[in-house]
């Protein structure tokens, strides 16, 4: 059964600092290639990263919506933007958006669709918003694709089952091609980027997220604390040895609307 997940500003902050987010993110923005004066939405904006890099692209003569289902992050996104005028941001959901049909040159949606139960919907509703030949772009985890070394491998397990039961669409990589053909996308790029880590590093992407799995795991009762914090701390002693090894797949798509 899914459940809703709120996520802490600084928690976002700091694990969406990590040197793989950053590089994640100037994919994505290579992929839109923004020019001066465009029209932006970014939706599920979190605290504002690729919002604010958005707007230094577009510009003061260019225009970013920003919006997000909570309050917290909008407020966090219009602090990180606070000197970028050309940057609106207001609470929204991805699936009743507040915007005129045919009215974005391009629309990001990064990491935000597993949590979304009517992804249709959500991904019909980007469509219309989106110019005639403007693009959309979606970036999603499929946490399947993780490819990590513990000595409680039946432990990793447990938790990613209980990360499965907790979002509404955690493998939605392989169904969003055809998702997005559906709703009216066409030229649709796909492109992989691993996120690779081999130092335990509390800097690092896989950490603090292996510790935000796990958790979850805890608090679903899938786990025992015990358990946790011997999954953990055996992580941790891989760093001491060399052997700390996680790889995740990212998976962005880009499309241009009709
Ligand atoms: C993991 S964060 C990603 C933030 C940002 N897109 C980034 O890549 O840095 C997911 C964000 O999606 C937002 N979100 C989840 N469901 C949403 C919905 N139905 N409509 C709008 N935002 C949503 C959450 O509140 C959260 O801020």
């Amino acid at each position: 059964m899914s459940q809703s997940i709120h996520y802490s500003p600084s928690s976002l902050n700091h694990a969406y600092a990590a040197p793989e987010i950053v590089h994640q993110r100037q994919r994505t923005l290579d992929s839109i290639n923004l020019s001066l004066g465009q029209s932006v939405l970014d939706v599920g904006c979190g605290t504002g990263f690729l919002t604010a890099s958005m707007a230094e692209l577009v510009g003061k003569s260019g225009a970013v919506c920003a919006i997000d289902k909570e309050n917290d992050m909008v407020s966090a996104t219009k602090d990180r933007c606070k000197s970028l005028t050309q940057v609106s941001s207001s609470t929204g959901d991805v699936t009743q958006l507040s915007f005129p049909d045919n009215h974005f040159d391009v629309v990001t949606c990064t990491q935000v669709l597993l949590y979304v139960e009517e992804v249709e919907k959500a991904i019909n509703e980007m469509q219309r918003v989106l110019k005639p030949g403007g693009k959309l772009a979606i970036l999603e985890t499929d946490w399947r694709t993780t490819v990590m070394y513990s000595r409680y491998p039946e432990t990793t397990e447990t938790i990613y089952r209980a990360w499965d039961n907790t979002v509404p669409s955690p493998n939605l990589p392989v169904r969003l091609n055809k998702l997005m053909t559906d709703a009216g996308i066409t030229d649709i790029n796909i492109e992989a980027i691993p996120l690779v880590n081999t130092s335990f590093d509390p800097m690092n992407f896989s950490v603090s997220s292996l510790n935000w799995l796990s958790g979850n795991a805890y608090k679903k009762g899938a786990i025992t604390k015990e358990e946790s914090q011997k999954w953990r701390e055996d992580l941790a002693s891989l760093g001491d040895t060399g052997e700390y090894f996680f790889c995740v797949n990212r998976f962005l798509f880009v499309g241009v609307g009709e």
